[in-house]
């Protein structure tokens, strides 16, 4: 083996190492939802960027595949509610059915990377700051993850990775599977153990057992709405809701494949009718019982997000998370929840 060769796996195991020491040290994961998104536009470098100089542990990129088979860093194959796709390439829009949900707009699947990167990212919601709408790109997975490997070298802290593929089965349908690119991508980037400090996610069960025959890397099975359907399930016709995923057997059958769940926090601690939180189920318990890490998601600061118990202080949400025993959050605000994780850690 040539000396540099040599040097980089070296270097690859060392920080592999150093993940799994960290995280078992840490009481709880901070994962940087879209990167830090309730600052800057979701899914930008500059978001992911923003999210690492918080502190988050993990970064997190939402994938769908370009027309070439790129993989590319959207929350959705809809892509003209983020960018300017509408004014730039205004013939492109159609209506698709995607999970078996009707949309019309800008697919990502219509566009080769090149056209991609003629478009700009606007934020996405009307509340939150719209003044560096048109700077940024739609960055690659790969210049995600070359941006996480520099902040890596400048912080000299290990930055993981939480990739979700998007929407697999309807990917599959159209022939453009994200599995292989995704599995890749990972690979040439030294991402291939499962102390990687990765985790892959998916709202789909197929995909996920199609990696666990493929990758070490650890797997988390996502969970919509309880009465919402998996898209896998949605495309064979058939029944599995995430309420009859939840239940102990099939969490245990879900530990076969998946490190951890990252479920909808409500699926939890739901809320009433006055905004007031319910008794908590037995989801995060019968996961822990599992053996499953528990990831929850999304925590917002807004005051419209908040349960009336919270006061509109978000540092009170991730307190009474925490006392619940939650394994990691996705933030849209992960200076929140790392200041909130000194706070608990003195
Ligand atoms: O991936 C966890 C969480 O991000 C799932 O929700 O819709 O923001 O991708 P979404
Ligand atoms: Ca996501």
């Amino acid at each position: 083996m040539k000396r540099n060769m040599f040097l980089a796996l070296l270097v690859v195991c060392l920080l592999a190492g150093m993940a799994a020491a960290e995280e078992m040290g840490k009481r709880f994961l901070v994962i940087g939802h879209r990167g830090a998104c309730g600052y800057v536009p979701e899914h930008t470098l500059r978001s992911y960027e923003l999210a690492i100089e918080m502190g988050a542990d993990y970064v997190e990129p939402d994938l769908v595949s370009t027309k070439d088979g790129v993989l590319i860093c959207r929350h959705e194959c809809e892509i003209g509610a983020t960018t300017d796709a509408a004014k730039k390439f205004p013939d492109r829009k159609k209506k698709v059915v995607i999970d078996g949900v009707e949309e019309e707009g800008w697919f990502a699947e219509d566009f080769t990377l090149a056209e991609i990167k003629t478009l700009r990212v606007k934020e996405r919601t009307d509340f939150r700051d719209h003044s560096k709408d048109g700077l940024y790109e739609i960055p690659t997975f790969q210049e995600m993850i070359s941006l996480v490997k520099a902040k890596e070298k400048e912080k000299g802290r290990v930055i993981g990775i939480y990739p979700e593929t998007k929407h697999p089965s309807y990917h599959d349908a159209i022939g453009l599977s994200l599995e292989e690119p995704l599995l890749a991508v990972l690979k040439q980037n030294g991402y291939d153990r499962a102390d990687a400090p990765v985790f892959i996610q998916s709202f789909e069960i197929d995909n996920l057992k199609e990696l666990k025959g493929k990758t070490n890397i650890r797997l988390i099975q996502l969970f919509d709405e309880y009465d919402m359907k998996p898209g896998c399930v949605l495309a064979k016709g058939g029944t599995t809701t995430y309420r009859n995923m939840a239940t102990p057997e099939m969490l245990k059958e879900i530990a076969t494949y998946a490190y951890g769940i990252g479920p909808w926090k409500e699926l939890i601690l739901a809320r009433d009718k006055d905004n007031k939180l319910q008794p908590e189920t037995n989801l995060l318990q019968d996961a822990h019982a599992a053996g499953l890490a528990v990831h929850i998601y999304t925590m917002r600061n807004e005051a419209k997000y908040l349960a009336a118990e919270y006061n509109g202080d978000p540092r009170e949400e991730y307190r009474k998370w925490i006392a619940l025993g939650v394994d990691g959050f996705f933030t849209d605000f992960p200076d929140t929840a790392v200041q909130v994780r000194l706070e608990v850690s003195r």
